[in-house]
């Protein structure tokens, strides 16, 4: 099979998170995303478990009270940590990020869909290797889901906010307690196609050969 490289490379080099551009008024179909998430369930899982689950939520009770969750989070901490972590007012880009962070923070509960992406099992700290299997075994899959939705126009941006209030979400979704979520995607379709490949540090200078720092 001829791959189209050109299509391929496009859509993983400007996949972004989509916030201000997220259309709260477009419902999302689930067809779409069913078909998405067939895709996304071809990734790779630790042994071949497969112990994801996918809960969506389009009820508006329920975004709310995540969506309240989310934006306590982000007004709690995450504007305190821009600051805290460079000792200094953020630079330009940043600036951009905060802004369209707090969009999405004060919009959360608007948007028509949200998928939970989960997985079976709780990280135990002590444990790389399981700690790694844990999460390794979901994130593949969601991201390609990520990458499915931007390519049929739908929009997502990997959100992990509300976990701070992982308990009280838990309890509002459902969600078991032997069962890690991995983020929060909010789902909507884009509004206009022009998005960029980001600024990014070269993967050359990220890159050793044979031994680390080589
Ligand atoms: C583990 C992880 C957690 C993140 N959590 C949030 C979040 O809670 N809220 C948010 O708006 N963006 C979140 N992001 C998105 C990043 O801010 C974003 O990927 C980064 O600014 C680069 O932008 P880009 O995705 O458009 O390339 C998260 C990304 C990752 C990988």
């Amino acid at each position: 099979m001829n791959f189209d490289l050109a299509s391929v490379d496009y859509i993983l080099e400007t996949t972004r998170s989509v916030r201000k551009r997220l259309d709260l008024t477009r419902p999302v179909d689930r067809e779409t995303v069913e078909r998405c998430l067939e895709i996304a369930i071809q990734a790779p899982t630790g042994s071949n478990q497969q112990g994801w689950k996918w809960l969506i939520v389009t009820d508006a009770d329920v975004k709310a009270q995540i969506g309240e969750y989310y934006k306590r989070s982000w007004y709690d901490y995450a504007g305190v940590a821009v600051r805290a972590e460079t000792g200094q007012e953020p630079s330009a880009q940043m600036q951009r990020v905060v802004n369209s962070a707090r969009y999405l923070a004060d919009h959360m509960h608007e948007v028509p869909m949200m998928i939970f992406p989960c997985i079976h099992g709780r990280a135990p700290n002590a444990s790389p290797s399981a700690n790694a299997g844990l999460y390794g075994s979901i994130i593949p899959a969601a991201w390609s889901l990520m990458l499915a939705l931007r390519a049929r126009g739908i929009g997502t941006a990997w959100t992990t906010l509300h976990l701070s209030y992982e308990k009280e979400c838990n309890e509002i979704l459902g969600i078991p307690a032997d069962v890690t979520t991995a983020a929060l995607l909010p789902i909507a379709y884009f509004t206009g196609e022009t998005f960029q490949k980001a600024d990014r540090v070269p993967a050359s200078k990220l890159t050793y050969w044979e031994s680390w720092g080589a």
